[in-house]
């Protein structure tokens, strides 16, 4: 009997994502012990307590063929969960582990699942200061987010040297990079579609003042007044080039992700005649030493009260219809996904 079996008896309640012949997809709640595929492949089998929602995992929810490479697909691109069996020395039964990315929930069966295998090489342990719902609920947009400011401190971007722009700040990037800068020191400027409602959350994260989203939405010029020492965009399209166009000479902006779109209207001269860095961010297929860096980092700055706040918790039956609202801007802050 294979470890995966060994544990396979019992009910394993699962998400599964199903495209038919016509090309109709359906979201189920389902039984997934009956068929041990699901389990998914790795050398580590996880009971996964928590997951989250992430707008990946929203569009996966939707069946977007950007996001979902394999059918049918258990979503959830985060899993963090307690081992129940390893054949990697560097984990025992009973260790605490998240494992965000990878694959997860796009070409593999990802975290809104009961029980699954991972791989070995990118899963960690949690931090000790952080319970497996927090690191749930902090999931792949914390761990985004923290990517993001520790590339901007690699590159030199200090607190003295000026402002950081922060776009889609009500999200979770967004909302976790204004927390984290914020405590090391760094004075920060958010952009929001939604700053009747948020204004109080956004200066309660650090922000000193709000931008509405509709002025750097649209086509700007090239080169604009240099205002940012550094940019976290999780928004594309021109946002991020007017963020870019108005980054001071050798600013530093990060982009990982494309709320607005995927597309970049600009012109490079804020890179040749001001020296602007473009710093691209992809936490699915980020190294373990990446990885590690910034869960170091949210573990010793990210303040546990703050992220309770802005955490909704959903039930796993219920993710897809969260998935919704988050696409329909409903939602705010992180959403925690209960699966155990
Ligand atoms: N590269 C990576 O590894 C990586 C990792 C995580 C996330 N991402 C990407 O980063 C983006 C944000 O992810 P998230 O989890 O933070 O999502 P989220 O929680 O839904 O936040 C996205 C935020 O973007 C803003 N927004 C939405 N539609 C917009 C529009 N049309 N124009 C301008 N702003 C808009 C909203 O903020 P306001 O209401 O405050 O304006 C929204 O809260 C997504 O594109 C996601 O795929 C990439």
């Amino acid at each position: 009997m294979t470890p995966a079996q060994s544990f396979s008896d019992g009910p394993i309640r699962s998400i599964v994502l199903r495209k038919d012949e016509d090309g109709n997809i359906s979201t189920s709640y389902e039984d997934t012990s009956v068929d041990p595929s699901f389990l998914g492949e790795g050398d580590v089998l996880i009971e996964v307590g928590w997951s989250s929602l992430n707008y990946k995992d929203a569009m996966a929810l939707e069946g977007n063929p950007g996001v979902v490479r394999t059918w049918p697909l258990i979503p959830g691109i985060d899993a963090v969960g307690t081992v129940i069996h390893s054949s990697d020395p560097r984990f025992g039964r009973g260790d605490e582990v998240v494992l965000n990315g990878t694959g997860l929930g796009e070409n593999r069966h990802g975290g809104y699942t009961q029980r699954l295998s991972v791989p070995a090489e990118s899963l960690l342990h949690i931090p000790f200061n952080f319970s497996a719902q927090q690191v749930g609920a902090l999931g792949t947009a914390g761990l985004t987010a923290a990517l993001s400011v520790n590339a901007l401190v690699d590159q030199g971007v200090k607190p003295e040297d000026g402002q950081v722009l922060v776009t889609g700040s009500t999200g979770g990037v967004g909302s976790i990079a204004l927390h984290l800068l914020n405590k090391l020191g760094y004075e920060t400027v958010a952009v929001t579609g939604r700053r009747e409602a948020y204004a109080e959350y956004l200066t309660a994260l650090g922000a000193s003042d709000i931008i509405d989203r509709a002025e750097l939405g649209g086509q700007g010029k090239p080169l604009q007044k240099g205002r940012w020492a550094g940019v976290v965009d999780s928004v594309g399209s021109h946002t991020l080039v007017n963020a870019i166009a108005q980054t001071k000479p050798n600013g530093v902006v990060t982009a990982c992700g494309m709320a607005q779109g995927p597309d970049l209207p600009g012109t490079v001269l804020p890179f040749i005649l001001r020296g602007v860095q473009l710093l691209g961010i992809n936490s699915v297929e980020a190294s373990r030493e990446l990885r590690r860096r910034a869960w170091a980092l949210l573990s010793e700055h990210l303040d546990t009260s703050v992220l309770d706040d802005m955490t909704t918790v959903v039930e796993l039956a219920d993710v897809a219809s969260a998935g919704a609202d988050l696409m329909s801007g409903k939602l705010h802050g992180r959403t925690a996904v209960r699966v155990h």
